[in-house]
């Protein structure tokens, strides 16, 4: 059997999953074994969720890249690693091959030493969906400096902060990016960012699409150039450097219900150990076949399902430059009859938006390869999981409902395909190692099915955060502190009769909108930037294609225009300083706030307002001002 670890029957889930919980260092320590380890590690775990201190096998060495390439030279060295679809379809598509990417990993490896990186250092990367993202992001765990790529549609403002906050002396970007028919100037975003960022020493810029850049002398290098100067350099190898498997591998921000994004940690043994252990079992990945996931790599889910997951069990993983809907609606289906892909992994959002255009996309497409239909990032309501498995699956594919945070690094709670069964809008049952927990509001475990109550884990599993970075205390207030020694997810979720989970949504200031987190509090100060803006609150409400939309409620002082252009330029704000994504889809002019006489916002007042419930408005006699409500009610638009 090619993985000695997956789990093929229900009945061997259920072994697996009793064992990891009699047993969990047993469990875990026989999975690791199936990796290539420098040295062997002491002990399999170390814990506690109260400070937190989490450390999985302790003492081991190892290289993620020896696991993820050179372990499979010998039997896949001829064997697609990466197979590259542009965003043109009739640009020519590239096939990485193991030997082919381990070159590249090891001849970039050698350009980052060239450019002084080293072991430790922090490397951000902001690319476009290219094989080389791959390449740079390897590259850089080669040679032990820790990554963080950065969204290609954040702003330079995001950048900024990120860099700041991860203090990143390097960066790598490409001249642009190409996404649906637009170019995106990625080299002079980056530029805007280190207006602010002096202490970044060098950027490495790939060529891609031509856009003019201007190359800051001493600072800024190209791709290509150092690529020549390693190629005359003589001995091309990039040694491997040995990393404790607790030694950080990446830091990826993301949004929490305050403040700015924070950057979340993850450790290089148990995340690789648990991403490859998740892709495995949850898709039943089969040797041979071709996975792919449309996530981007600039989130969680292209780190893990694209690049560390996948490469770690050697298999063949995808990476589509483009956008769904590019050149037309029918691209996803064609990228599965070109390369006859067998599992296909996106987001409730992308179907959603797909079956707006009806079956004329999906027909005169070959689906018959697909075997495993995947969906992560959001609840899928229930239309779109029919829709999923009618038309693209024909019915014979599981789908798998895969939940997960970045914070999780794997996916945690999900069915398995083909060996446990699904249910529609339910992410099911946890993976083995997974211990989920339900709590009501003051800590008190639900127990029992047919209950539900906010999401906590009460064991770790190799793959969790191990900090945010910079600030270990953020890490402990955000995630341990809430209920005493578990882990809060910060989602709701349900369980029904049979012991399946559902997961409601967040219930904290975190919104979900397109699959992509945004915290409410970043929109807000973002808005409140703009010069004519007094305060600003800001809620979720249902959105038929992006689960949740952003609705705005800006107190405005009309020093700015009127109401109309005020709202773009709001607008813009919003993207100049976070990125498009954030832009609000709504935005309501208001007079004042629903607040309590303590000043804080009653946001549970204005997500009703949002979502149309007026009469359903709750208990308002707290409220400094009652009368504000009625104002806001009546003009809700
Ligand atoms: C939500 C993405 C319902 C959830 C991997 C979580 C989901 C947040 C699902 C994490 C799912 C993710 N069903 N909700 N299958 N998967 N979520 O960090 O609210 O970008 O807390 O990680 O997305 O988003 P993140």
């Amino acid at each position: 059997m090619a993985y000695p670890y997956q789990v093929t029957t229900l009945d061997q889930y259920n072994t697996a999953y009793k064992k990891s919980v009699d047993d969990p260092e047993a469990f875990w320590g026989d999975i690791a074994s199936n990796f290539l380890w420098r040295k062997r590690w002491d002990k399999v775990l170390d814990w506690n969720f109260t400070e937190p201190n989490i450390k999985w096998f302790l003492n081991g060495k190892l290289n993620i890249t020896e696991n993820c390439l050179d372990r499979h030279l010998g039997s896949l060295g001829n064997k697609p690693a990466i197979i590259w679809e542009p965003n043109d379809p009739e640009e020519h598509h590239r096939v990485l091959t193991y030997r082919e990417l381990h070159n590249k990993v090891l001849q970039f490896g050698n350009v980052l030493k060239n450019n002084g990186v080293k072991k430790g250092d922090r490397v951000c990367i902001y690319m476009g969906m290219v094989p080389e993202l791959a390449v740079a992001v390897l590259a850089c765990a080669r040679i032990g400096a820790i990554h963080s790529v950065v969204f290609g549609g954040f702003s330079a403002q995001s950048i900024a902060d990120r860099l700041q906050d991860a203090q990143a002396e390097f960066v790598i970007t490409c001249d642009g990016a190409y996404r649906g028919n637009k170019e995106i100037p990625l080299k002079g975003v980056i530029d805007d960012a280190l207006i602010q960022c002096k202490f970044v020493k060098k950027v490495i810029v790939l060529t891609r699409t031509r856009t003019p850049v201007s190359m800051i002398k001493g600072r800024d290098v190209w791709w290509e150039d150092e690529i020549k100067k390693v190629e005359t350099q003589g001995n091309p190898y990039c040694e491997a450097e040995e990393m404790d498997a607790e030694d950080p591998l990446f830091i990826l921000y993301t949004s929490g219900s305050t403040g700015k994004p924070k950057g979340v940690v993850h450790s290089t043994a148990g995340y690789m150990v648990y991403t490859a252990y998740s892709f495995v079992n949850v898709f039943q990945y089969q040797p041979g076949d071709i996975h792919f996931c449309t996530a981007d790599i600039g989130w969680i889910t292209g780190h893990s399902y694209i690049v560390y997951g996948p490469l770690a069990a050697g298999a063949t993983t995808m990476i589509y430059e483009g956008i769904p809907t590019f050149p037309d609606a029918g691209r996803f289906w064609s990228i599965v009859d070109k390369y006859k892909v067998n599992i296909l992994y996106t987001a409730p959002t992308a179907i959603r938006s797909l079956m707006g255009f009806g079956l004329g996309p999906v027909q005169n497409h070959d689906l018959s390869s697909l075997k495993v239909l995947g969906t992560v990032g959001e609840p899928i309501n229930e239309e779109a999981w029919h829709w999923y498995d009618e038309h693209i699956g024909k019915k014979k594919c599981p789908i798998v409902d895969t939940w997960w945070q970045t914070e999780t690094g794997g996916v945690l709670i999900s069915n398995l395909a083909g060996v446990t069964p699904s249910k529609p809008s339910f992410a099911t049952l946890p993976l083995p190692g997974v211990q989920p927990i339900l709590v009501d509001e003051k800590g008190q475990e639900v127990k029992g099915n047919g209950v539900s109550g906010n999401l906590c884990i009460k064991f770790p599993w190799p793959s969790i955060l191990r900090t945010t970075y910079g600030d270990h205390e953020r890490c402990r207030q955000n995630y341990f502190a809430t209920y005493d020694s578990l882990y809060f997810t910060g989602d709701g979720c349900l369980r029904d009769e049979n012991g399946n989970y559902r997961i409601t949504g967040r219930v904290d200031d975190v919104l979900n909108v397109s699959g992509h987190r945004i915290g409410t509090a970043e929109v807000e100060n973002a808005i409140n930037m703009h010069a004519g803006v007094v305060e600003s609150a800001i809620v979720g409400f249902p959105h038929e294609i992006k689960g949740q939309g952003i609705y705005a409620y800006v107190i405005y002082d009309g020093s700015h225009g009127d109401e109309e252009l005020a709202r773009k330029d709001i607008m813009q704000t919003v993207s100049r300083i976070i990125g498009p994504i954030a832009k609000p889809d709504k935005i309501q002019f208001v007079s004042g706030l629903p607040k309590t006489r303590s000043g804080k916002i009653m946001r549970r007042i204005l997500r009703k307002i949002a979502e149309g419930e007026m009469d359903n408005l709750g208990d308002t006699s707290t409220l400094l001002d009652p009368g504000v409500v009625n104002e806001i009610k009546g003009g809700k638009i």
